[in-house]
């Protein structure tokens, strides 16, 4: 066990513009399917969604949890939240978005019908497409012989040093290959259990968005026991709980134990622990979420 009791990556969660719009591009481009969507959540009482998600200002938020090719993701739409008057571009510092490496680049493009898509074809360093579809979700395909779906975070110098530092000693990862995407570069991280990501350089300082800005975005990490983990970081140090973890206590994902977390890297991350099998979405669900057990490669 690695010295922050987490045993890696759960999912990945994104702010969209619309759930509607983005659940269509997903399911159409890459096959994603649908697991649960819950809300609107709305505020417990004034500045719980700035204290405990670090959204901004009182609002409301509907999640969509999707399984894309094996990935957990977690897309969140805003509603009522202060937005900030620009958007991080693609590969920028502070940016999120997903590679998919496939031996057939142009049947994902053949498989989007969105006419509101902008499809940029590349070259170099692979060949492929850099997508952005209007829901706000940014797409690098790549020409890869084996097909794959990463999630990348692209950061800020020092943030990216950081980051490689504090994902190989106190998170327990390993550092793989090197992976290029949007002008940003930098190299895959994987753990034994959960998901591989891939943290970049991105080309150009820029403000991290908030939770609530399209393009905020987290990265969780399922523990066994979150609140043993979370003590673990605050005795790291650099890493600040947004509050105390709780347990979801009703709707489709009742027993949830989460909380957020600051990094000293500047990511935000959300410790979590989601007892699959016996969530009450599954009951109905055309869809389930990847369970942690199942390797970064497998
Ligand atoms: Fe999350």
């Amino acid at each position: 066990m690695n010295r922050a009791r987490i045993r890696g990556i759960d999912h990945f969660g994104l702010t969209i513009r619309s759930l509607h719009q983005a659940t269509h591009d997903l399911r159409n481009a890459l096959g994603a399917e649908v697991c649960y969507i819950e809300g609107p959540i709305t505020e417990r009482e004034p500045g719980w969604m700035a204290a405990k998600l670090g959204a901004r200002g009182n609002c409301s938020l509907s999640v969509a949890a999707m399984n894309v090719r094996g990935t957990n993701l977690e897309l969140f739409e805003y509603d009522g939240a202060e937005r900030r008057s620009w958007d991080t571009p693609p590969g920028a510092a502070g940016s999120f978005f997903l590679i998919f490496q496939t031996p057939n680049p142009d049947r994902v493009i053949a498989r989007l019908y969105n006419e509101n898509a902008t499809v940029r074809p590349i070259e170099h360093p692979i060949n492929g497409y850099d997508v952005a579809l209007p829901s706000g979700i940014h797409l690098a395909i790549q020409h890869r012989p084996a097909q794959r779906l990463i999630g990348a975070v692209a950061l800020s110098r020092y943030d990216f040093a950081t980051a490689q530092r504090e994902l190989t000693s106190t998170l327990g990862f390993s550092k793989h290959e090197a992976i290029t995407a949007f002008g940003a570069t930098g190299y895959l991280f994987a753990s034994d259990h959960g998901l591989p990501v891939a943290v970049l350089h991105g080309q150009s300082p820029s403000p991290r968005p908030a939770n609530s800005d399209l393009g905020g975005h987290h990265v969780a990490f399922h523990a066994d026991d979150v609140d043993k983990a979370v003590t673990s970081f605050r005795k790291t140090g650099g890493y600040v709980p947004l509050g105390e973890p709780e347990t979801i206590t009703d709707g489709p994902i009742a027993g949830d134990r989460w909380v957020y977390l600051n990094s000293p890297f500047g990511l935000q991350l959300e410790i979590i622990n989601m007892p699959d099998g016996t969530l009450p979405y599954e009951k109905d669900a055309v869809a389930l979420r990847t369970p942690i057990a199942i390797g970064a490669f497998s």
